[in-house]
């Protein structure tokens, strides 16, 4: 074989297994065997050779030319080869990966409570009535027995809107509307957000009561202390829950009586007030209280979660902290 035929096939066969891609591989197929490619420029030199020589020629040409040929389809292969291979891996999909989670939201502790204090009184007879958190001095104060300047109006840090209402104190207002509209008898709570000007451990401005209303011809007190008492362990599912009631003063209830309780041999911790509902907020509604009679309560729901869930600081149930909600999903 000459010495340039020799040179060419060994420049071809290196540049083509060089390649990387078939674009590349394409452009040195031109190159060396195109129309105007290098093989196939030698083939025109024969023309130039005495007749003896070219037999020889050309078969070495056609030679190097079967040669290239052979190279460009291999490398041709192995490239279609290596391409499949890549896009395989970059498409792999990893079937025992973990899958993508979300996060899985949860009520809120308070709501929990409203919802379970809700349902065990349904099961006592209870049913849900609702009112307003804006109010009038009316059913916040007067028709409960809190005239303008009652001495009791300072046990209400109350918040004014300056136009004669208020962000209501407590749900009592709700007996009021209730009673307004169905009279008596009735039997219903009233579960929702209250307002005071009050700030501590135990408290927090805006909080949640339940109140209780039961009205009937002969509801007596100690129909108050088996129902709370019943309602009371079911709320926290055991037996061991000591409840004292303390005497007090409601200006809507006579007689009146705090309820603290203590869970397991724990602090008395202050749940809720109660009495039996005056004569005078009966008959600011138009109940004769010569023939009926009965119990009001209004308990905090933020002071029940607190001893459910054994949560010292009432205030975090507002803080918005998910590491503190998180615990009750
Ligand atoms: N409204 C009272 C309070 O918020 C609670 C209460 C309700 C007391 C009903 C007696 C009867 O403190």
């Amino acid at each position: 074989m000459s010495d340039s035929i020799g040179k060419l096939l060994q420049s071809a066969v290196s540049a083509i297994t060089d390649s990387t891609d078939l674009k590349e591989l394409e452009n040195l197929r031109v190159a060396y065997l195109g129309k105007k490619g290098q093989v196939t420029a030698l083939m025109q030199q024969m023309k130039g050779l005495i007749a003896e020589e070219r037999p020889k020629f050309g078969q070495q040409v056609n030679d190097i030319k079967v040669e290239i040929a052979a190279t460009l389809e291999r490398q041709k292969t192995l490239l279609a080869e290596a391409g499949l291979a890549a896009r395989i891996e970059a498409e792999r999909i990893d079937v025992s990966l973990p899958g993508v989670g979300v996060d899985v939201g949860a009520l809120h502790p308070v709501t929990r409570t409203i919802e379970r204090i809700t349902a065990l009184f349904g099961q006592l007879g209870f049913e849900v009535a609702e009112g307003p958190e804006i109010e009038s001095d009316f059913y916040n104060f007067e028709a409960l027995n809190i005239p303008a300047h009652h001495p009791a109006r300072a046990m209400h840090d109350t918040f004014y809107f300056g136009d004669g209402t208020l962000l209501r104190t407590h749900t009592s207002s709700v007996q009021i509307r209730h009673m307004q509209r169905v009279g008596a008898p009735c039997r219903v709570i009233s579960p929702g957000r209250v307002y005071r000007c009050d700030s501590d451990q135990t408290h927090t401005p805006m909080f949640h009561q339940v109140e209780g209303l039961y009205i009937d011809e002969a509801v007596s007190f100690s129909d108050l202390m088996g129902h709370l008492e019943t309602f009371l362990k079911l709320f926290f599912d055991q037996d061991d829950v000591r409840i004292r009631f303390r005497p007090s003063y409601f200006p809507f209830t006579e007689p009146s009586a705090e309820v603290d309780i203590s869970i397991g041999g724990g602090d008395w911790l202050e749940v809720l007030g109660s009495g039996m509902v005056h004569p005078n907020v009966l008959r600011a509604v138009n109940v004769d209280p010569e023939t009926h009679r009965g119990y009001a309560f209004g308990l905090g729901v933020e002071r029940l979660a607190m001893l459910r869930y054994g949560v010292d600081d009432l205030r975090v149930f507002f803080d918005n902290d998910v590491r503190f909600l998180r615990q009750f999903g």
